[in-house]
């Protein structure tokens, strides 16, 4: 009743950090309030629930009840209230139905969540090019509009906005700024009300990324979010949001959201050159071509090479232009769940250090794509090579310098689309041989 809420409610305000709290009553009842960590709740036939998830709660229930900040709510089995956590107004939820398969968040035959959802990839990319021209061309427009654009994430989704300042240069002929979310807010003196900064994240829920984004706030910039998963954090702060439509994302490795923001990336710098159907095409294609490249194999090519790299303690990866981001990102696919040393390079930085650490037998991974970075790129693996690396080229054609060779389709500005999977697919043979969880 009230007495127990108000309890809860006082109790929460008197905590520090950022948390989620759940309390229970011995009567059943359930108070709970969030600042700073996710929390829903699902209104279902058996009962109400609470997670820190959708995906928890979808066996049960697709109506959500989302919680804001500083909010909470009281349940029982009738009812879900929502409770102001500063001024403990109470109001009836009102809960919203998501659109989320059942079937999404199982494993669907596949024996992880990672292998799943990287051969889900092809149908991200195809469910990007289908987004529809108006709400690129809201984005775009925002992007036209501001006086300075930034981009911001953590982790993977940071790569995704790195290799994005390349596409924008390239294709859009747009500069835009780029820092990570940790060490956005040392830059937030630049911000002023007509400055937008696009911030991504898969989970929407990434600390960093959200204090980032109040950063912006601060100065009353605009923000334009690009998000998996609905509802969370980052999409009630931002003043719009696109999804990214790849659906649950349940191993920690993050993939097809990689994916989905480099396509999305790319439609909005097509978009931004007045091309946008040549950005639809061309992701069009992409998806087709990964799809050719797990027909033709790729897997099994994979596992050899996993075979090889299984007890090396370090690994290097060299690329440059857009796909010096493809490199940072395939480096931290493999340390991520393998716990092996590994490092994206700039190929052009080799010379300046990391060449110092190559011995005989040390991998090397070089991403070569067929574009303008592509003879620079051979000639930093020769110079890794004469040091005794042992090279692995990712490259849609057989290049004498390479010691292994992994096919990927020439993809034009898709390229770091493609020219990623070998690593994720690295990242998941890797922990397996092992004996890691691939999904952890
Ligand atoms: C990290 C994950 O904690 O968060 C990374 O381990 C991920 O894989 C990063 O890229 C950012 O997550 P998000 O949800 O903001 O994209």
């Amino acid at each position: 009743g009230h007495i127990f809420r108000e309890a809860v409610r006082i109790s929460f305000n008197e905590l520090d950090g950022l948390n989620a709290v759940v309390v229970i009553y011995k009567n059943g009842e359930i108070v709970a309030f969030r600042r700073g960590s996710p929390l829903v709740a699902g209104a279902g036939v058996s009962g109400n629930f609470i997670s820190s998830d959708i995906p928890a709660l979808i066996s049960e229930t697709q109506n959500i009840v989302f919680i804001d900040e500083d909010e909470g709510v009281a349940i029982d089995k009738e009812k879900i209230l929502k409770v102001n956590a500063k001024t403990s107004k109470v109001a009836l939820a009102k809960p919203q139905k998501v659109t989320m398969d059942e079937a999404e968040v199982d494993k669907a035959g596949f024996p992880h969540f990672l292998l799943k959802e990287i051969y889900e990839q092809p149908e991200v990319i195809a469910r990007v090019a289908n987004y529809g021209k108006d709400e690129i061309d809201k984005a775009v427009g925002l992007i036209k509009k501001a006086w300075g654009t930034y981009f911001t994430a953590c982790g993977t989704a940071s790569y995704a906005g790195l290799a994005a300042t390349y596409m924008f240069s390239e294709i859009a002929k747009r500069h835009v700024n780029f820092a990570v979310g940790s060490e956005f807010p040392y830059f937030e003196d630049f911000l002023v009300p007509r400055s937008l900064l696009i911030a991504a994240s898969q989970s929407g829920e990434t600390m960093d990324t959200l204090e980032a984004v109040r950063a912006a706030k601060r100065h009353r910039s605009k923000v334009l979010a690009m998000v998996n998963v609905p509802g969370s954090s980052l999409t009630r702060l931002a003043d719009k949001t696109l999804y990214l439509k790849a659906g649950p994302e349940r191993a920690v490795l993050s993939t097809k959201s990689y994916i989905a923001k480099l396509s999305l990336f790319l439609l909005f710098a097509f978009g931004l050159a007045g091309n946008y159907q040549k950005g639809v095409r061309l992701l069009k294609n992409s998806s087709r071509k990964m799809s050719s490249m797990f027909k033709d194999g790729l897997g099994k090519d994979i596992k050899r090479l996993a075979k090889k790299l299984e007890n090396q303690k370090h690994i290097y990866v060299i690329g440059r232009g857009v796909n010096y981001a493809t490199a940072l990102e395939g480096a931290l696919k493999i340390k991520e769940a393998s716990y092996v040393h590994a490092e994206g390079v700039a190929g052009g930085e080799l010379k300046h250090g990391p060449i110092a650490l190559i011995e005989k037998g040390t991998p090397c991974i070089a991403i070569v794509a067929n574009d303008r970075a592509k003879e620079s790129v051979l000639s930093n693996a020769m110079e890794l090579k004469s040091r005794g690396g042992y090279i692995v080229g990712i490259s849609p054609k057989k290049e004498s310098v390479f010691d292994f060779w992994i096919k990927v389709p020439d993809a034009g500005a898709a390229s770091p689309i493609v020219s990623v999977v070998p690593m994720q697919l690295l990242g998941y043979d890797l922990p397996l041989l092992k004996g890691y969880n691939p999904d952890k």
